[in-house]
């Protein structure tokens, strides 16, 4: 019964802890932490914070397992040691970022239910370029998590020419040109992405080889029998089922014959309501956008098959996320 109440009683308070989170990357404490420990009063002063109110944000970081405290030092963890310090190859703090982005919407969940529309403004629509840096960074924060996942299980493929449509940050058409030397890609996605795509991609050392397209991949057609492979990486989540097959369309379209489809998604299970993390990530869709949603892999299988593809086959990278392959005859 305790359990059961505590249980309860946590998913009420649940966002405390991410407000601790954001406010602990945010201010800059772990990045002030990352040559050594530091003492509560210490911390205030160099990040010019309240020392009280300071020394009660560490304590709660404790609490979660992202400080240590000894003799009234503070310490990164492990974790935030990993995940938390700029320049770290698993750094994650732009991922938190962008999920404290995504706050005032969340606030909005209960509206949102009642209209079934978005809660994004007209006037976000028109990207501010701050928060379009954050979600590239995000995305880059991720995808260069998953990458070596998604080659592993992909295995050896002999690609030439690689499409990566809505290629965000082109994390994924680097990795896998780094891989492969002698695959030439193209990042296509809209204007204000590719800029930091450019930037990611030069510090790669890859503009000979990784060349960006801008283009509304709804609005245009892309080049017909162009690539031998496209990957369509978080892309489907942002659509409903008819304009994803009709993305589909256009990607086989693009595809050389026996060229290769890669749709990399967030999967539910056939309930629906489960692994948790896509079912929460479906309501980030309605939250952000017009008709996205999180969708069962057999789902996504018919859209393929709709779009002409055949030796259609998933593979999972883990329990949230998949692969699904298909092969244009
Ligand atoms: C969730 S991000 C995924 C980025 C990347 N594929 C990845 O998995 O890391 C979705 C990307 O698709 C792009 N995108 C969405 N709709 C698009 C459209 N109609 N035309 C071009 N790009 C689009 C967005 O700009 C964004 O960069």
């Amino acid at each position: 019964m305790k359990k059961d109440l505590d249980f309860l009683l946590e998913l009420g308070w649940a966002y405390w802890k991410s407000q601790v989170v954001f406010a602990g990357v945010e201010l800059g404490v772990f990045e002030l932490l990352k040559k050594g420990d530091k003492e509560s009063a210490e911390i205030a002063k160099r990040l010019g914070t309240d020392p009280r109110a300071t020394g009660m944000l560490l304590n709660a970081l404790v609490a979660l397992k992202l400080l240590y405290k000894k003799a009234n030092r503070y310490q990164n963890t492990p974790i935030a040691s990993q995940y938390l310090i700029k320049g770290a190859p698993n750094y994650q703090g732009d991922r938190i970022h962008h999920l404290h982005n995504l706050w005032v919407r969340w606030e909005r969940l209960q509206e949102a239910i009642r209209t079934g529309r978005s809660v994004v403004e007209e006037t976000e629509k028109e990207p501010d370029p701050q928060k379009v840096r954050d979600f590239m960074t995000s995305m880059h924060n991720l995808a260069r998590m998953k990458v070596k996942i998604l080659l592993k299980k992909l295995g050896v493929k002999p690609f030439h020419r690689l499409l990566d449509l809505g290629g965000g940050p082109g994390t994924y058409a680097i990795a896998i040109a780094q891989k492969n030397p002698n695959l030439t890609a193209v990042v296509y996605d809209l204007a204000p992405n590719l800029e930091i795509a450019r930037e990611f991609i030069k510090e790669a050392g890859l503009e000979d080889r990784v060349t960006t397209q801008v283009g509304n991949f709804l609005e245009e057609d892309l080049p017909e029998e162009a690539f031998d492979a496209v990957l369509v990486s978080n892309i489907l989540h942002i659509y409903d089922p008819p304009t994803n097959v009709s993305i589909l369309k256009k990607c086989h379209k693009a595809l050389e014959p026996e060229g290769l489809i890669i749709v990399h998604d967030m999967v539910l299970d056939k309930s629906g309501c489960a692994p948790l993390f896509p079912t929460f990530f479906s309501l980030n869709m309605l939250l952000g956008t017009c008709s996205g949603a999180s969708y069962r892999e057999e789902e996504i299988k018919e859209w393929l098959s709709k779009a002409g593809f055949s030796r259609i086959k998933t593979r999972f990278l883990d329990k949230d996320s998949a692969i699904i392959i298909g092969a244009k005859l």
